[in-house]
């Protein structure tokens, strides 16, 4: 197969280096960058056999339907929620993710929150900034993570991750998901029984239909006014309106979030909690774990051009 023939749709772009990889390799279809994007599909639609995109934005299913001869879809990130797996499958079109390169990242950065929320890093940045630790002296004291319960949702790649950082600092570990794994922390095969159980309910489970709004009103009860909340999953696992409530009325005692319904326009209530962290869906947001997705695309994509298989396939 020459370059001529290898036309890949770019629906969303990953690392500025690897985008220029591509460039050199392949015939790239800038749909991100399209402004009249049904004009611009029914140009190219027909040739495009490969198609670029981010966890993030995902690939609109419509969009799917009007490319004939699309045969694999290569997504920058481990989340695929934003992807029609199935009918991608029906089609025979084969998808793949970036797993474990960025579950060091992750992992950080969901301890980094949890830390973090407990210790009210932004409520004593703010006391020393304003002046207050000079007005009114010490800020008030706050809650320690050591021999508290982490009781993990989706005990996968990056939910053992944060279990293995969470233990030297601590934390009794227990989770909640499909099945029991062969590891030494406390089993609940009830989210209800977790969120009991749990001062700390971490969300680390995938997005999509299976765990839509899952964390809701009963769970967020069961946690209880100690409780803290920590989600570097998706938006979508949390019921957002009963979070927001129940941070208002005192029926948790805070929380620590990388990621939001409606990414990016994020519910501004959120701003208002002195008990919450905002973090910008940025957990793989390095440099370096950038770049390592990056690469993956671009390995998936030589791979599945050069023997129609790929490094990490999702279907
Ligand atoms: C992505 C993510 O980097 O990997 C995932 O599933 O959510 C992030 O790591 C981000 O969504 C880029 O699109």
């Amino acid at each position: 197969m020459s370059r001529s023939d290898k036309h890949i749709l770019v629906v969303s772009a990953i690392r500025p280096r690897h985008m220029e990889e591509l460039a050199a390799k392949y015939e790239l279809h800038r749909w991100d960058q399209a402004s009249d994007k049904d004009a611009f599909l029914s140009e190219v639609a027909d040739r495009i056999t490969a198609l670029v995109s981010t966890a993030g934005v995902g690939v609109p299913t419509e969009l799917i339907g009007k490319l004939p001869n699309l045969k694999v879809i290569t997504s920058f990130g481990v989340g695929y929620d934003a992807i029609d797996i199935a009918a991608c499958t029906a089609r025979g079109i084969r998808v793949s993710n970036t797993p474990d390169v960025l579950n060091d990242d992750v992992a950080d950065t969901a301890i980094m929150l949890l830390l973090a929320t407990l210790r009210r890093l932004v409520v004593g940045d703010h006391w020393a900034r304003s002046g207050q630790w000079s007005e009114k002296g010490a800020m008030p004291l706050t809650t320690t993570a050591r021999g508290k319960k982490l009781g993990i949702v989706g005990l996968g790649r990056i939910g053992q991750a944060i279990a293995a950082r969470a233990e030297p600092i601590g934390m009794k570990i227990g989770y909640f998901g499909r099945s029991k794994k062969p590891v030494d922390y406390h089993y609940e095969a009830d989210l209800i029984g977790l969120a009991n159980w749990a001062d700390v309910l971490m969300i680390s489970c995938p997005g999509g239909a299976a765990t839509q709004g899952i964390i809701n009103a009963d769970v967020l009860k069961a946690l209880g006014p100690r409780g803290f909340v920590i989600n570097i999953a998706r938006g979508s696992v949390i019921d957002e309106p009963a979070l927001i409530a129940a941070l208002r009325d005192g029926v948790i005692a805070g929380a620590g979030l990388d990621v939001f319904h409606n990414e990016p326009h994020m519910d501004r209530a959120f701003a208002e909690f002195e008990n919450v962290v905002l973090y910008p869906h940025n957990a793989s947001g390095t440099v370096e774990t950038r770049d390592a997705m990056a690469q993956m695309v671009v390995d998936n994509l030589a791979q599945w051009f050069a023997d129609g298989t790929l490094v990490s396939p999702v279907n």
